[in-house]
């Protein structure tokens, strides 16, 4: 399966550049500007349709996809959590919990790079992640495959959307990520006000702008129509509160240390998430994570990639402090806090503006329907088989 991120950039020229931040840096300073969000790119070998999208919402829902079938994508992406989940770290699969805070899957069809540290490239490549990754789905390809052709309906959509005689993984995978294109949330009070209705957004919102991209320098990472320049920096992030408290907290840390291929002494010390290390193994990326896109946030509290945040008042003080202090930023691994936070300054009302700058990222929240979700079968030659 080809899936690559030339694909996605082709798809992207296709529907213009600029609507999706790379185009031309607009200011001087090389940020390229905040924008409207246009529609997502989609991948040539992978094109949207009505028929596709609807059996991929029904399989990021049904739980057959996860090892024991009682773990969806939708479990830890819910709905009501703003499509992800509400712990700072996420539930696991049953008998562990996660060691990362999980994201929203809204708007993750823009995203160039997935996860916190970019571990993948596409949605395509990111489904299997998730739903055979030991703490998250840990399903198993031949086990979903046989499951899929004990559901009649299954086999059937899959014929129709794909073309398969039986149900192949790799279709479950790109079935979801068409679903997941279709989660897309640009129209709220920002966009409209960058399209032009100058009335979207209340004058306290305009001053928080201003501050995003001026005295605050939110701008120097968050930018681009996604808020996002998805690069990798330590803010110093603190560690989550509760976290040396908790026992499967631990035993999934260590575990993800072991299964990343870190040192032993890293694996017998380490208190902090290591970020894209991991990916590296260079002591310079020690404690780095991707830019959070800033849309849907209103949603997706608690924030950061171990959840230490429950909402903007905490993360504007945080960055009004200059960051903060991991392992990484105080010369124990390497120091290596990004030098672009500096305490900002700011007074109680230019935090207030900023804050509500950030609620006017996000919008109306999105809610569908789940999907009824259809019964296994015997096969009809299984049954006449003697
Ligand atoms: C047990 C919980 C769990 C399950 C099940 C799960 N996820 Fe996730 N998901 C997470 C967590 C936690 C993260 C962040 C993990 C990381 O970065 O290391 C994440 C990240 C993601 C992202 C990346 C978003 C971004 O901003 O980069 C996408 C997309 C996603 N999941 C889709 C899915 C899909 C599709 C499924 C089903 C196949 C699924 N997830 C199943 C917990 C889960
Ligand atoms: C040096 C780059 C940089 C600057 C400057 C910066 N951020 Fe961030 N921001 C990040 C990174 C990286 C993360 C994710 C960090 C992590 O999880 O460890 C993040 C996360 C966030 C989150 C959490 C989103 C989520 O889904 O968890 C919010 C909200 C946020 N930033 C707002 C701001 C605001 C407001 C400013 C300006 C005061 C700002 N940021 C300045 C890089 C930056």
């Amino acid at each position: 399966m080809k899936t690559g991120k030339a694909h996605i950039l082709a798809a992207a020229a296709a529907i213009g550049l600029a609507a999706l931040g790379f185009g031309a840096p607009a200011s001087a300073d090389m940020n390229p500007a905040l924008a409207a969000l246009g529609p997502p790119p989609i991948p040539t070998d992978n094109v949207q349709t009505p028929e596709k999208v609807e059996l991929g919402k029904m399989l990021f829902f049904d739980t057959r996809i996860g090892g024991d079938a009682s773990v969806s994508c939708a479990d830890c992406h819910a709905q009501k959590q703003g499509w992800g989940f509400a712990d700072p770290i996420s539930r696991g699969y049953p008998g562990v919990i996660h060691w990362r805070n999980s994201q929203t899957v809204i708007n993750s069809a823009y995203l160039g790079k997935l996860f916190w540290t970019g571990s993948a490239k596409s949605l395509e490549n990111q489904a299997p992640a998730a739903a055979l990754g030991a703490v998250s789905g840990n399903g198993e390809r031949d086990m979903v495959e046989a499951r899929l052709a004990f559901i009649p309906e299954y086999v059937k959509r899959f014929k129709d959307v794909f073309g398969d005689d039986w149900p192949k993984v790799n279709n479950v995978w790109r079935a979801m990520a068409a679903f997941e294109r279709t989660l897309i949330h640009n129209n709220t009070p920002f966009d409209q006000y960058m399209r032009g209705d100058k009335s979207a957004l209340s004058e306290q919102q305009v001053r928080g702008l201003e501050l995003f991209q001026g005295k605050a320098s939110c701008i120097e990472c968050h930018n681009g129509p996604l808020l996002t320049d998805e690069r990798y920096y330590n803010l110093g992030v603190p560690r989550a509160e509760d976290w040396l408290d908790s026992g499967l907290a631990q035993i999934t840390f260590r575990y993800e240390q072991l299964a990343k291929g870190t040192t032993e002494k890293m694996y017998r010390k380490i208190k902090d998430d290591a970020g894209l290390y991991y990916r590296t193994k260079q002591k310079s990326d020690m404690g780095k994570f991707r830019t959070a896109p800033l849309r849907y946030t209103a949603y997706t509290a608690p924030f950061m990639h171990n959840g230490s945040f429950f909402d903007f008042d905490e993360i504007v003080d945080f960055y009004n402090e200059g960051g903060g202090e991991n392992d990484f930023t105080d010369g124990s691994w390497a120091a290596n806090k990004t030098k672009l936070l500096k305490p900002l300054g700011l007074s109680d009302e230019e935090k207030e503006d900023l804050v509500a700058f950030l609620e006017s990222l996000s919008g109306e929240e999105i809610r569908i329907p789940t999907p009824k979700l259809p019964p296994y079968a015997p096969l009809a030659s299984a049954k006449n088989a003697n």
